[in-house]
Parts: structure tokens; C-alpha cells; sequence
């Protein structure tokens, strides 16, 4: 797990139409263990969601809809590892998802799938947070880096 950006197979990728977002994130499904955690990063409509929508399809996931920008946490507990989603775009304050059992999730061993994780400078991230970045590069095109550090 020390080193995801091998881990992943590769540091940065371009990304061409959101099919291949959805593809590249079952990719990803594959090497995901108990415990791991994504940190996703990236503005609005840079395909976070679709990414998270391919990893909990590669995971076996039946229900990958909708992103959980309105309750923070979406959990998936039917595929391969359970997994939760967490969307941080309207947190205010790091208490408010401390309040939902932050700290308890981080300890479960699920894998955390989370948007804005560089929310309050990613001061909310484990160490061993794998983060993806994802940046728009064309109308399509999406290019998206592995780092082991907060982007
Ligand atoms: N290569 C691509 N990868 C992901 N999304 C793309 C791509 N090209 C276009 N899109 C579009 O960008 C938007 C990404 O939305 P979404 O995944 O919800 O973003 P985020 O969660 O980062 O706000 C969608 O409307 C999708 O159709
Ligand atoms: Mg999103």
C-alpha cells in the first residue's frame, strides 16, 4: 500500500470522454484493498463522481447513482469491499463530519471513496491517503494524477 502511484500503474493519465473515466476507475477497482483511501480532488463537473461511479462498478457495486453532495456519506456495502462515499463540497466546518463518525469510518476498514479531500487542506486525510487529482484539459478530456501526497 506505501506506494499507490505504483500501486495504480501509473502517475498520470489522459482521460477521453467519461466512458473512459468510468472505465479507468473499474481499472483502479481491481487493486483496492480493505482500509484504502482515496483522497479525490478537483473542481466541479471534473469527473470525481464519474470515477468514484467506475470504482464502485468494478467493486460490484449494484447501486453507483448519484453523489452524495447532500448527505456527505453514501455507504456501499454489496460489492467486493465495502466502501464509503463522502462528498465534502458543502462541509462548513471539520465538525460536522466529525459529528457522522468521521474517526470511526477511518478505523473500519472500508475503503473511503472521498470528493474535496483537500477540504481544510486535507487536514482530514490519514497519511496513507492516495490522492487523485483530476483536472480538465479539453471539453472531453480529463487528465488525472496519482500522488501520495495532498495535491
Ligand atoms: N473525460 C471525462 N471524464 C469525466 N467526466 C467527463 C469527461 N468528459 C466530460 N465529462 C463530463 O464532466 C462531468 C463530470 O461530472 P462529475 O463526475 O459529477 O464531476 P465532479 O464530481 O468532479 O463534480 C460530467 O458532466 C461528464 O459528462
Ligand atoms: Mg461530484
Amino acid at each position: 500500500m506505501e506506494n499507490k502511484t505504483k500501486f495504480f500503474q501509473f502517475d498520470t493519465q489522459d482521460v477521453h470522454g467519461e466512458q473512459a473515466m468510468r472505465e479507468l476507475g473499474r481499472c483502479m477497482a481491481s487493486e483496492l484493498g480493505a482500509g484504502d483511501v482515496l483522497g479525490l480532488v478537483g473542481g466541479l463537473g471534473a469527473g470525481k463522481t464519474r470515477l468514484v461511479q467506475g470504482i464502485l462498478a468494478g467493486l460490484g457495486c449494484a447501486q453507483v447513482g448519484s453523489s452524495p453532495t447532500f448527505s456527505i456519506v453514501h455507504e456501499h456495502l454489496d460489492g467486493r469491499l465495502p466502501v464509503a462515499h463522502f462528498d465534502l463540497y458543502r462541509l462548513r466546518q471539520m465538525e460536522e463530519v466529525l459529528q457522522i463518525g468521521w474517526d470511526e469510518y477511518l478505523e473500519s476498514g472500508m475503503v473511503l471513496l472521498v470528493e474535496w479531500a483537500d477540504r481544510f487542506g486535507g487536514a482530514l486525510m490519514p497519511q496513507h491517503t492516495v490522492w487523485v487529482q483530476i483536472e480538465s484539459v479539453g471539453e472531453e478530456t480529463r487528465r488525472v494524477r496519482v500522488h501520495t501526497v495532498c495535491c
